[in-house]
């Protein structure tokens, strides 16, 4: 630059600046964000014994991928590991791009050992805190982690603005190697061992089995701010109650959507389901602890450890001064459920609204549960299985994504039973043949079609509360109910002004929940128990949903580097 004259560099500059101030007005609206996640191993350290498990980037949980409303983000899997990987991001709708969805043999096959995967999406119409995590046998154990979407820049919070957020995880810690676990119950045909503790941002805490009172995570904060935190459940196997002793949550938001703001004191969140809560922290001083405990209320056996951790205020110097307890919810403290998911609103306000599907194109009735196949080499002599309709979900060893855009014949067939094939009473003694049928059955959509789905618990073996989670969509809770859902005066009981909008709906024990959707995202859609013993066991199921007539209602091409089975 030195030959340039001073009134040319001064012009010079002005452009470069000019350039730049427009580059940042373009990045107001949408940038690409770049992550590389790399799987490898770990040796970690918990209840008193290490063992090596699958990471990203060594972090368990593992790292938070950040991102604004309409950014666009490309994530690099790279496996380093000897099992096969792919990555869901839970919750991102996905719209037009479920190659990059992440259910193994739904919609890829697995990156394998020494390969890698670019997943690139957008996040639309979303904004608030999901989950990304492993979707191929029980990896998710360890590999998973926040999403946090900020709304687009200049766009405030409809509730106060944070002094801070936080990202809490919860999940569980196995001393043993969650794929033995799944793999032994398989070949035996009974339940999966359990967790050994629940954990908060991966430790069981300060009053687990062989902890100092100094372990675990520490949430620090200033007397009178109010935190914003982010909590996620990313268990396997349990629902969790969350708690923080002497203090109380306003629920904001819930699978990224805004909610009524409502008080409580207890939290009830199923795995694959995400509540953002503000915090005020109102007293002056001292520590209180948090816990997160199990829900279950049937005859099943659960992990019943309490994890911990400590709120610590600023003001108060020892770490060892005087902790505040708190005794977790019993685990059947099904009045607790009922009450905390009768308070979840949307917001449906004038920004925010509610979009319910007023008139429904497909009725679809499904019973959720479990049944009971013969299995010579079982213990027992018998398999438990999963079933949606009666149907065990087979796993097809080439993608139905694949399969559906290809045209491949052979890998899934599209009769998926709309209603249960033989009426019960589901809630009932049940049936006396508790044998199901195997199947890699879809159920067909046309574009922008209605749905309203109910789930009916049954009570096979035991009623349980099953977390259905649906890919590419989120849809709206407009009814639950104990015992059968009644066609004839269930719908009058419907709410289709604020129903809550989620991704992941928790069915109650022996009861029913209807949610309604619109198909407006064409592709291969999995929906299946968030319990991933169920998952493994077949309660799952999947949809297809054809392109619609314009470009922008069409599948995208599969990327270059999508991976070959
Ligand atoms: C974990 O520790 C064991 C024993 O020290 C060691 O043999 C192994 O290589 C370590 N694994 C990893 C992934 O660091
Ligand atoms: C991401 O996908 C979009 C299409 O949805 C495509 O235009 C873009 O080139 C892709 N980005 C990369 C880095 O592959
Ligand atoms: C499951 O628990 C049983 C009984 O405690 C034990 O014998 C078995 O080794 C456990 N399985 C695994 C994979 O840890
Ligand atoms: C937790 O479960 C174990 C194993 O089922 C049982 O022995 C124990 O009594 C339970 N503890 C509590 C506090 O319920
Ligand atoms: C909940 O469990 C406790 C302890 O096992 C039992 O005493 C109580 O009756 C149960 N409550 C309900 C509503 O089932
Ligand atoms: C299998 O057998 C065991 C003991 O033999 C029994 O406790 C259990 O209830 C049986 N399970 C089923 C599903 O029949
Ligand atoms: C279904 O079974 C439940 C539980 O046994 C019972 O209370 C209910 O009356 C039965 N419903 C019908 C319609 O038979
Ligand atoms: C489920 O399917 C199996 C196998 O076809 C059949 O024996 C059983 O009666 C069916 N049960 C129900 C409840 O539909
Ligand atoms: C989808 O259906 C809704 C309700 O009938 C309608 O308002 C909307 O225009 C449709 N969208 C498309 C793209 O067809
Ligand atoms: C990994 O996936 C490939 C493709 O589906 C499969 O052939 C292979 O058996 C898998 N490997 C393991 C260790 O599961």
């Amino acid at each position: 630059m030195a030959a340039v004259p001073g009134s040319l560099r001064c012009l010079v500059r002005l452009l470069l600046m000019a350039s730049f101030v427009l580059l940042q007005a373009l990045s107001a609206h949408a940038i690409t964000r770049h992550y590389k996640f790399n799987v490898i191993m770990r040796n970690v350290t918990r209840l008193c014994s290490t063992k090596p498990i699958l990471t990203v980037n060594g972090k368990f949980p593992g790292p938070t991928l950040y991102a604004r409303e309409d950014d666009n983000v490309l994530v690099k899997v790279v496996n380093h590991v000897t099992h096969n990987v792919t990555i869901h991001w839970h919750g991102v709708r996905q719209i037009r791009t479920g190659w990059s969805d992440g259910p193994a043999y739904i919609t890829q096959c697995p990156i394998q050992p020494g390969t890698s995967f670019l997943y690139n999406f957008t996040v639309t119409g979303q904004r608030g805190t999901l989950l990304w995590h492993a979707h191929i046998n029980w990896l998710r154990a360890t590999v998973h982690g926040a999403i946090v979407i900020l709304p687009k820049l200049g766009v405030p919070y409809p509730f106060p603005t944070p002094h801070k957020e936080v990202v809490v995880v919860l999940g569980e810690w196995w001393k043993a190697d969650t794929e033995v676990v799944i793999n032994q119950a398989m070949q035996q045909g009974v339940g999966p061992n359990v967790s050994d503790s629940h954990t908060i941002n991966g430790h069981p805490g300060p009053l687990s089995d062989c902890a100092s009172s100094q372990d675990g995570f520490k949430l620090n904060v200033e007397n009178g701010k109010t935190y914003m935190l982010r909590i996620i459940n990313a268990a396997l196997n349990d629902d969790l109650f969350f708690k923080i002793a002497g203090h109380k949550f306003t629920v904001v938001e819930v699978d990224a959507v805004y909610t009524k703001p409502f008080k409580t004191a207890t939290l009830l969140i199923t795995p694959g389901q995400t509540t953002n809560v503000l915090l005020t922290a109102d007293r002056t001083a001292g520590r209180y602890l948090l816990s997160v405990s199990p829900f279950m209320d049937a005859p099943v056996q659960v992990d019943n450890k309490t994890g911990t951790a400590t709120l610590h205020y600023a003001n108060t110097i020892s770490a060892t001064a005087p902790l505040t307890l708190i005794k977790p919810p019993p685990q059947n403290a099904t009045t607790i459920v009922s009450k905390f998911v009768e308070s979840l609103r949307s917001l449906n306000s004038e920004e925010y609204p509610a979009n319910v599907p007023l008139t429904v194109d497909h009725s679809l009735v499904f019973t959720v549960g479990v049944g009971v196949n013969p299995c010579a080499k079982c213990i027992n002599a018998t398999r438990l299985v999963g079933t949606i309709n009666n149907v065990t979900f087979i796993m097809p060893s080439t993608p139905i994504l694949q399969a559906h855009y290809y045209n491949i014949p052979g890998v899934f067939t599209d009769d998926f039973p709309a209603t249960p094939p033989h009426k019960f009473n589901y809630t009932g003694s049940g049936p006396k043949n508790l044998q199901t049928m195997k199947g890699t059955r879809v159920y067909r959509l046309p574009y922008n079609a209605s749905v309203q789905v109910v789930l009916q618990d049954t009570g096979i073996i035991s009623p349980e509360s099953h977390p259905i989670h649906l890919h590419g969509f989120n849809f709206f809770v407009v009814g639950n109910g104990v015992g059968n859902y009644n066609p004839k005066t269930s719908p009058s009981t419907f709410n289709l002004i604020d129903p809550i909008e989620r991704n992941t709906i928790g069915v109650p024990t022996g009861g029913w929940a209807a949610i309604r959707f619109r198909a407006d995202n064409p592709g291969v859609w999995f929906m299946h128990c968030h319990f991933e013993v169920h998952t493994s066991w077949g309660l799952k199921m999947v949809f297809v949903v054809d392109n619609g007539k314009r470009p922008d209602e069409t599948l995208i091409p599969p990327p270059k580097d999508l991976p070959q089975c």
